[in-house]
């Protein structure tokens, strides 16, 4: 073997053996094995041979190349586990691995759409307090302590006077309190109440709606509902308003939607009716005008209370509410 091979074929396996670290190691491959290192100067050095010396020479230059690569890769992987074993036994040089990205909650998602439907057209976003006093919650709503509406609601009572809303319509008295009209103002949050089946769960979410102005009608409310229906549906989804009692509005209304599931036909889902309830809503009481010192002479309005929840359920065909309260992976991946 030529010596200029095996001169730089010593010095090689030294200086890797001295490589102490991966800095040391990169200079090593710069000097010995890169582009214009020791071997490839070998490799250069070949047309300035004698012909016949060339074959011989060109395959143990070659042969030295594999073996200090296969040195430099043996030496690498050991300062890797002796790397590992001074941190512990932790092995930096393994690759991480990836945690799956989250996003909202559907309920979340689709309390974002239907206020996002409201804020197109005006409304402001307004939020307020989950524990809430009985003032809000009921009295200044025309539901005093004696009065037979409190059986709606299965409230859970925080203290005597404090309890956890039942409802998002105390907004309509924070806001109406706070702003003079015109208002239009949507309120979305949690709500709570004793109660608890495939389609109640103590906590669920509401987004409560309300714009108050001079000469507003039942058919601006009609209006504005048919609207967001139509966005958050689809434009072909048939409206029913049913004659219904809240204590704060008047007149009242449940409003039903021809039933996804079936089309109208009659299914389980809707109890065989061909409609399913989704909001409740109506013109706001002059009563409650009164608490809040607006003259219902001079204003008027309407109200609207969406279950978030229910219309999660009717858009992505979910028949068990509580299934959205599980934190089942595989249930939540799916939105
Ligand atoms: N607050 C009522 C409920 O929770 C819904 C509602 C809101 C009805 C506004 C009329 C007006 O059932």
């Amino acid at each position: 073997m030529d010596e200029a091979i095996t001169t730089l074929r010593d010095e090689a396996l030294v200086a890797l053996d001295a490589c102490g670290d991966i800095d040391g190691l990169e200079a090593f491959r710069i000097k010995y094995l890169g582009r214009n290192g020791a071997v490839s100067g070998l490799m250069r050095s070949l047309p300035g041979l004698a012909p016949e010396a060339r074959p011989a020479f060109g395959r143990d230059a070659n042969k030295l190349k594999q073996e200090i690569e296969a040195a430099f890769t043996a030496r690498r992987e050991n300062l890797a586990v002796n790397a590992a074993a001074d941190r512990g036994g932790v092995d930096i040089t393994i690759p991480g691995r990836c945690l799956p990205g989250g996003h909202s909650h559907p309920v979340s998602q689709v309390s974002l759409e239907i206020c996002d439907t409201f804020a197109a057209m005006g409304f402001d976003i307004a939020e307020g307090p989950d524990v809430e006093t009985d003032f809000y919650n009921f009295e200044a709503l025309n539901i005093p302590s004696h009065h037979p509406a409190r059986d709606m609601h299965d409230t859970f009572y925080v203290s005597d006077s404090t309890l956890l809303r039942t409802h998002t319509s105390p907004m309509q008295i924070r806001a109406m309190e706070a702003r003079r009209p015109p208002l239009r103002m949507i309120a979305p949050g949690k709500v709570y109440r004793c109660d608890s089946d495939v389609t109640h769960t103590p906590m669920f979410h509401q987004v409560e709606g309300f714009l108050v102005d001079e000469d507003v009608s039942f058919a601006d409310l009609k209006g504005v509902l048919s609207l967001f229906i139509a966005r958050v549906f689809s434009v072909d989804t048939a409206i029913r308003f049913r004659p219904s009692y809240f204590p704060f509005t008047e007149p009242s209304a449940e409003v039903d939607i021809a039933c996804v599931i079936c089309g109208g036909k009659g299914c389980r889902v809707c109890k065989h009716t061909g409609w399913i309830e989704i909001l409740g809503a109506g013109m706001i009481d002059p009563e409650v005008f009164r608490s809040v010192g607006y003259d219902p002479e001079e204003v008027s309005g309407f109200a609207f209370g969406i279950g978030a929840e229910r219309i999660a359920m009717l858009k992505y065909g979910i028949d068990d509410i509580r299934l959205f309260y599980e934190n089942d992976h595989r249930f939540l991946s799916q939105f």
